[in-house]
């Protein structure tokens, strides 16, 4: 097969699919420390971030095989699986979500330094998902924040406020 992309920029999108695949684990479990709190809403939001993340990796996987690389199945990171409060998981979400942004840029950073446009194009769905995905948890964090102690706020706000992959019919 003819390769479209050449090595660094395979080893970069290769090392992207580690992160997308260990904040499919990190939303996991968070989405399993609401569940275990009794607050099924901020648990479906949760699962529904992780679903997404795992399309994100399979995404990325499938591009890098549809150009000739060699797509790699990664081992993930450690995840954290123990939470104080409810603000402390969205605000851990949050700064992932920021994270993973970074990396991003610096993925396209690395496709124009290697004048790979085609990998460049690929990567632009991924940078406007970003936007999306810090606002809608920038949003969470806040209404978390202002509930306090009442989480039953932040549960109903989300039953009025379905996410959005949930109103797409779990559409990526
Ligand atoms: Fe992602
Ligand atoms: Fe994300």
């Amino acid at each position: 097969m003819s390769t479209l992309i050449n090595k660094k920029v395979v080893d970069a999108l290769n090392a992207q699919v580690v992160e997308e695949f260990t904040a499919q684990n990190q939303y996991l479990a968070i989405a399993l420390y609401f569940d275990a709190e009794t607050l099924p809403e901020l648990s479906h939001f949760f699962h529904l971030q992780a679903q997404e993340e795992h399309e994100h990796g399979l995404k990325l996987l499938q591009y890098i095989t549809d150009a000739g690389g060699h797509p790699v199945v990664p081992a993930t990171k450690e995840v954290k699986n123990h939470f104080e409060s409810a603000e402390e998981a969205v605000e851990l979400a949050l700064n992932q979500e920021i994270k993973v942004t970074h990396q991003i840029n610096n993925l396209v950073a690395t496709a124009e330094s290697e004048n790979d446009y085609l990998t460049r194009q690929t990567l632009q769905w991924f940078v406007t998902e970003q936007l999306e995905e810090v606002s809608s948890m920038s949003d969470l964090l806040n209404v978390v924040k202002r509930a306090g102690d009442n989480l039953f706020l932040v549960e109903d706000f989300l039953r009025r406020n379905p996410h959005e992959a949930e109103a797409e019919g779990g559409e990526a």
